[in-house]
């Protein structure tokens, strides 16, 4: 297989299941593809309006990951794809965030050097956690990789895909970050320093679908996190961030204040701290 992460996901559904399983090797060519999609164990396609609603756990038996593919791409998935690399320095790796924060500039011009180590970084955090962390196939609830993902799997649904997943998963970081902000359990530096790499990297924190309501009057982003409830099976846990470095997992989302972290990033109180607001 080989392209960005959706083709690697489609083509690895259908080698699990050709034939009861047939051998897949993985030749990624987008910096999340690179860095995340390509490492996994995990396969799935959108189904019937749901994201990755079929799908299997499948290894690869190889992947090949090759700069030089990269050249080719948009600027847009050059960036789009650093939103993993901060997802996992955001619940792992302490020192590597701190690397992205002096790096930010680089990154953001995709200088190869820099972006190479990123991407090398982003896809060893992630193989460490799949091959170490004891649960590779998810049996358990705990799913620190997900940070930021319920909210970015509604945001893609949403955009019709318009956006593209690391772009919905920089913003769900950013409102799970004011979220943890509101409950005080992460502190208001280290809140700031998480949307202020965002923010610098390139990422638009406020797309129009945040915006978005049911008939209801109910913002439609904060419906994901009674599907993620139900694709869980019934227990809700969701990865926060204590510290910079460090996640938790909270099996209880207060609807209010989540809400009020959904309006303090569409709104200009958010502590955008480039002084950028959040104009769409
Ligand atoms: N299975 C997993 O563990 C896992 C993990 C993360 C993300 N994903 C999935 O991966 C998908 C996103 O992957 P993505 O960000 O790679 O997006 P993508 O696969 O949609 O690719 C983005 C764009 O880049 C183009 N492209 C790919 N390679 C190129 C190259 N070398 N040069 C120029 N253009 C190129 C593609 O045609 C596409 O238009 C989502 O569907 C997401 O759910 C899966
Ligand atoms: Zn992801």
């Amino acid at each position: 297989a080989l392209g960005g992460g959706a083709v690697l996901d489609a083509v690895g559904y259908a080698c699990a299941t050709f034939h009861r399983g047939m051998r897949l090797i993985r030749i990624p060519s987008t910096v999340l593809a690179q860095n995340d999609a390509g490492i996994g164990v995990k396969n799935g396609i959108n189904a019937f309006g749901q994201k990755n609603l079929l799908g299997a756990f499948y290894p690869a038996c190889a992947v090949i990951n090759d700069f030089q593919l990269l050249t080719t791409l948009a600027h847009r998935d050059r960036i789009a794809g650093l939103a993993e690399a901060v997802k996992v320095a955001l619940i792992k790796d302490r020192a590597f965030f701190e690397w992205m924060e002096r790096e930010a500039d680089a990154l953001a011009h995709f200088d190869h050097p820099a972006s190479r180590y990123a991407i090398r970084r982003c896809a060893e955090l992630h193989l460490g956690h799949i091959t170490g962390a004891g649960d590779p196939f998810e049996r358990g609830n705990g799913r620190p990789l997900d940070y930021g993902h319920w909210a970015a799997h509604k945001l893609e649904n949403l955009s019709q895909h318009r956006l593209r997943h690391g772009e919905a998963v920089a913003v769900g970081m950013a409102l799970d970050g004011l979220y943890a902000n509101a409950l005080g359990l992460l502190s208001d530096a280290d809140s700031e320093r998480v949307i202020s790499l965002l923010l610098r990297l390139g990422f638009n924190l406020c797309p129009p679908e945040l915006s978005l309501k049911d008939a209801h009057g109910r913002s439609r982003v904060l419906l994901g996190l009674e599907e993620f409830r139900q694709h869980l099976g019934g227990q809700l846990s969701i990865p926060m961030l204590s510290c910079i470095g460090t996640s938790v997992d909270l099996h209880e989302i207060d609807d209010a204040l989540m809400e009020q972290a959904l309006l303090r990033l569409v709104s200009q109180r958010a502590p955008l701290t480039l002084g950028e607001g959040c104009a769409q």
